[in-house]
């Protein structure tokens, strides 16, 4: 020390002060509380657990056990549960125990808490943002008037093989989209500022990442993409959610370069923390640590171990991390710091949603009695299922004429789940609206079931029953297929004969879609196809309204249905949502966010793909020596993007204002769109790139900007686009974000498959 000269000394002194003084308050709390805890009290913060009774995996935990390990201080929050009181009496355990830190309170709160929106693949087909914020920040309110104050929302998984039954959860195949719609949803939850308030919740992203790119559409399967790939059409979402703000991430089931995702550094620590500079924390999916001792990496000490390590702080339901990490720090395995970060970024998030402050702020007897499934609430539910519904054909038998004679028929009009749909957790799913309901309020009408789901009973029973099967084993199940099929058909016929016009309301109940319900064949089953033809063959004016999670192969029925609508499960409202439609109080305006397929076999299936050496038109048959099917067009049956009206739009004057761009320039592409038709309407333009030249392949179309606007009957708007180098930069072989010098095709439509282009060249 006495080396030192007296100026250097005060020089350290100064700094090592002013590095204390310079922590915020949240650091020195942080450290003040690390500091008084146990190793065991460190770890238990990594533990997390859902509520009893909770099913979304096989391991369901009981009260007693969670209880236990709440008293041991071994419990960092609790998932899955909307009773207040039960939650109340948790956190008092919580605040009894350990070091006395208050637990997080996570659920899937995924379109809507109590008042359930269409399911998110709906929602997105508004390409509505200030809508889809708007139902973000209702569930948000809802949710923490019950305690909750973590959602694990938004599923910003892109996906193109509609097998996968998770489709539902997203917003589609588009990357662009899908980050537009990440930022909204997170936005609505966390609002637009770092504080929480107290009808804010923490976003938890999900699932990170690549989970939609499960191969052959099966669920949890492996997932085979280039890095490239990975960036340019999937992670967008995932880095949007995190410009926004989102407080948490969730890993994914799936594996990436042969490591699962929870515990792939390469995801978690170089792409999102380090490159894109996400300084929250991240949670395992369901039991995904135990996981990954089958995808045959080593037992749960040493996946627990890498989890860690690769960045993955808390353990959902798989107690790995409270079951091994003390052992695996006494053996050297992993280090005190490891452990150290963990706990210290979920602490910052029990921090920053101000549970320190008061464990109870979430809970509000007041709030919930005044703001949760409000009549507002639902009546802007039902507003939001308007504008979710896609027209895929209308030969003008809509919109219906009030005072007709419906004969409502199929098996999904009386489905009040099948409106509320996957991942609805809410206790009011039974008062859906659903189809017959909402018709039979508006004009005359008759009811025949009209077939049975499935042909194949046991694949039916599946569906409905199946979750009872395997969780509650004694609970009497009712058969199915207890009347016949004939039977159910020859009603819905003589419904149609005596009716003017048939609606025939069929598709998937909310089982056939939504985790692990992935399906080899996504055509409507053919028992309803049966009805279809049946009613048909009556004569009488045919509807199809589509109850779906997925898009389905509609090549079959497209020639029966005179129209076509597909509702997706449209939520709490949705029974008078889509009569809404039907009966033309609300102009439909969506446009769908995933390809239709012709059929199964071109699945994959998405408008932004590669070009081949030998490419082949979507829309020409089959010719030798080019890539495409001897028996089966390339192109899908309904584009992404597509989406009819009431009223008729057309696209003039497409143009930019300069035809070169420099770096670091920006120009204005233009397009008029006028309403042809008699009724106001809204119309969401969309803007395509095409690079025609690239350092390496870039697909045939991507979207890079929307707008929804409203024209009234006859009249135009001019839609302007801001293109910069942004607009035009993908990642190239390096991974480097680049905006490539050379010629680009500007394309503007009404979807990805009719639009007029323009070009402008980059120097
Ligand atoms: C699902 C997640 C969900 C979690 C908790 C998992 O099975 O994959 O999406 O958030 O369970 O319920």
């Amino acid at each position: 020390m006495k080396h030192i000269p007296h100026i250097f000394l005060c020089l350290i002194l100064l700094l090592a002060f002013s590095a204390c003084t310079s922590k915020s308050p949240m650091d020195r709390y942080i450290d003040d509380l690390m500091s008084r805890m146990t190793l065991e009290q460190k770890i238990g913060q990594l533990n997390l657990h859902s509520a009893p009774g909770f099913i979304s995996a096989e391991r369901v935990m009981d009260n007693d056990e969670n209880a236990k390990l709440l008293r041991e201080g071994l419990l960092g929050g609790i998932y899955g549960s909307s009773n207040p009181a039960l939650m109340r009496q948790y956190q008092d355990i919580a605040l009894q125990s350990g070091a006395g830190i208050p637990l997080i309170f996570g659920m899937d709160v995924i379109h809507g808490h109590q008042t359930v929106f269409p399911i998110p693949l709906g929602l997105a087909t508004s390409w509505n943002m200030e809508l889809i914020e708007k139902t973000a920040r209702v569930a948000a309110r809802e949710a923490t008037a019950c305690g909750i104050n973590w959602v694990f929302s938004p599923m910003v998984d892109i996906c193109r093989d509609a097998r996968w039954g998770r489709i539902a959860e997203g917003a589609g195949e588009d990357p662009y989209l899908g980050g537009e719609i990440a930022k909204a949803m997170v936005y609505g939850y966390q609002g637009r500022d770092e504080v929480f308030d107290v009808d804010e919740v923490m976003a938890c992203v999900k699932h990170y990442a690549l989970y939609g790119g499960a191969e052959a559409g099966r669920d949890y399967n492996s997932v085979f993409l280039s890095r490239q790939e990975a960036m340019n059409g999937y992670m967008n979402p995932y880095k949007a959610a995190c410009e926004a703000g989102a407080g948490s991430y969730m890993s994914s089931f799936n594996e990436f370069e042969g490591i699962p995702a929870s515990m792939n550094e390469w995801l978690m620590d170089d792409v999102l923390r380090k490159g894109w500079g996400f300084d929250g924390f991240i949670v395992s999916d369901a039991t995904a640590i135990l996981e990954e001792t089958a995808h045959g990496i080593g037992d749960l000490q040493e996946v627990s171990a890498r989890s860690l390590q690769a960045g993955l702080d808390m353990d959902m339901n798989s107690d790995g991390y409270v079951g091994t990490l003390k052992k695996s720090l006494e053996e050297g395995r992993i280090t005190k710091a490891d452990i150290d970060r963990a706990c210290r970024r979920i602490l910052e998030a029990k921090y920053r949603l101000g549970l320190f402050d008061n464990p109870y702020r979430y809970f509000s007897e007041e709030r919930y009695a005044s703001e949760v499934f409000t009549l507002e609430n639902r009546s802007f539910a039902r507003k939001v299922a308007q504008e979710c519904q896609v027209l895929l054909k209308n030969d003008g038998t809509l919109p219906l004429r009030k005072g007709a004679k419906i004969a409502v028929v199929g098996p999904l009009a009386k489905d009040a789940a099948a409106m509320a749909g996957t991942w609805a957790t809410s206790s009011h799913n039974d008062e859906s609206v659903t189809l017959w309901q909402g018709i039979s309020e508006v004009t005359p009408a008759s009811y025949a079931e009209g077939s049975w789901l499935y042909g194949d009973a046991a694949i039916e029973d599946a569906v409905r029953y199946g979750l009872i099967r395997m969780f509650a084993p004694g609970v009497p199940i009712p058969p199915v297929h207890e009347r016949p099929q004939k039977l159910l058909v020859a009603e819905a016929v003589m419904k149609a004969i005596t009716a003017d016009v048939v609606v025939a309301c069929v598709g998937e109940i909310a089982g056939m879609n939504g985790e692990g319900a992935s399906r080899s064949d996504i055509t409507i089953p053919d028992s309803q196809i049966e009805l279809l033809k049946a009613v048909k063959a009556t004569g009488k004016p045919l509807v199809v309204v589509l109850v779906t999670g997925r898009p389905l192969v509609l090549t079959d029925i497209e020639p029966l249905a005179d129209a076509i609508l597909t509702v997706w499960s449209p939520g709490i409202e949705g029974g008078h949502a889509v009569a809404d439609v039907l009966f033309g109080d609300a102009n439909p305006s969506a446009k769908l966010t995933t390809s239709f397929p012709r059929s199964v076999g071109q699945l994959p299936l998405y408008y932004n793909h590669k070009n081949t050496g030998r490419p082949h038109p979507d829309d020409v048959p089959y010719r030798k020596f080019t890539s495409c099917y001897i028996d089966e067009l390339n192109g899908p049956l309904y584009p992404f993007g597509y989406g009819l009206s009431y009223t008729t739009f057309s696209y003039s004057d497409v143009s930019l204002s300069a035809d070169e761009m420099p770096h670091g320039g920006h120009v204005t592409a233009s397009v008029t769109v006028t309403n042809t038709g008699y009724r106001d309407g809204m119309e969401t333009v969309q803007l395509y790139i095409h690079a025609i030249h690239s350092t390496s392949t870039r697909p045939v179309k991507e979207l890079k900007g929307f707008r929804k606007v409203f024209i009234p009957a006859g009249q135009s708007v001019s839609v302007d686009f801001q293109l910069d180098e942004e607009t035009l930069s993908y990642y190239n072989h390096e991974l480097q974000w680049a905006c490539e010098n050379g010629d680009y095709e500007i394309l503007i439509g009404p979807d990805s498959r009719d639009t007029q282009m323009v070009r402008i060249s980059v120097q």
